[in-house]
């Protein structure tokens, strides 16, 4: 059985990704392979799932379809230009953050395709939401190995490159938005009486109610927001004060603020 699909990476979204593909038989083990940098992730992965570990990939590569770059941002430098030969005529999918695709172009310049992805967080278990631009149009073939690739992270979503810089302000960036909140719960929680192990649990069972009633209704936030709220009542008090402090206009500036920086990192 030749080797299919390749990881550079081994670590938290390359183990969620290729959990993934074993999980709903896109492909077996023996079709897989990972290399890693000086941590034993790649070996620790193989071993937990049968998937191979090579110190060297670049001969796995040779026999691969695709490649999926999934080391830090950082790390990418460091692939030397016989493995990024190797990649000729393959589908080159990256999962680093903030790197363009003009500078994957650079390194993978054989490759037959190069998609460019902005994952989240909680694709680390398979509940993220990831935006991908392709280099050129994908064939039918290499858009099932991304629908393959980054099904295993949760939803995802075709965009013009240019959109993914404000993809990272909103839900690349966005569940530490929604952790801060959490915790702005919790805190104002106990500032109200309550102890905090009860506020931090009612804090998170608040928000993931919240998200499942979201998720499985088809109704907008605002009017799930305003089922809940009656004059004069409770909730009202609370969206007042959300309103006269303008948390729109806060919300706002975070994602502008968010944008602006990736668009700074991506130069730098
Ligand atoms: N975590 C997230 O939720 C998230 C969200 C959006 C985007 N991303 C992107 O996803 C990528 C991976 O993130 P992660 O959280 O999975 O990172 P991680 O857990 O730190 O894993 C990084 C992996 O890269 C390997 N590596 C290091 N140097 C390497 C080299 N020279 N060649 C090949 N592999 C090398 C590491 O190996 P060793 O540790 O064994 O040395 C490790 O297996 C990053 O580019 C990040 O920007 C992550």
């Amino acid at each position: 059985m030749s080797i299919r699909i390749v990881f550079i990476g081994a670590g938290r979204m390359a183990s969620a990704i290729v959990r993934g593909l074993l999980d709903k038989e896109h492909y077996l083990p023996e079709e897989i392979a990972c290399t890693c940098g000086d941590d034993p992730t790649g070996p620790t992965l193989a071993e937990e799932t049968g998937i191979h570990y090579f110190a060297d990939i670049t001969n796995a590569l040779y026999e691969a379809e695709a490649v999926v770059l999934a080391c830090k941002p950082q790390q990418f430098n460091a692939i030397d230009t016989t493995l990024a030969d190797a990649a000729t005529g393959k589908l080159v999918l990256s999962i680093l953050a903030g790197t363009p695709l003009a500078r994957l172009s650079e390194k993978f310049a054989k490759a037959r395709n190069i998609v460019r992805t902005m994952p989240n967080t909680p694709g680390q278990i398979g509940a993220g939401v990831t935006a991908f631009a392709p280099l050129r149009g994908l064939t039918e073939k290499d858009f099932g190995i991304v629908e393959n690739t980054l099904s295993s992270l949760g939803n995802f979503h075709e965009v013009d490159e240019s959109d993914l810089d404000a993809v990272t302000a909103l839900s690349g960036s966005g569940p530490a938005y929604v952790f801060e909140f959490v915790a702005a719960l919790r805190e104002a929680g106990i500032n109200c009486g309550l102890d905090e192990g009860l506020a931090e649990s009612l804090a998170i069972d608040t928000l993931l109610g919240s998200a499942m009633l979201l998720a499985d209704s088809e109704s907008a936030p605002e009017d799930l927001r305003d089922a809940v709220t009656s004059p004069g009542g409770t909730t009202a008090a609370a969206l007042k004060v959300f309103q006269e402090g303008d948390l729109r206009g806060l919300v706002d500036k975070a994602l502008a603020a968010a944008k602006a920086r990736s668009l700074e990192l991506a130069q730098e």
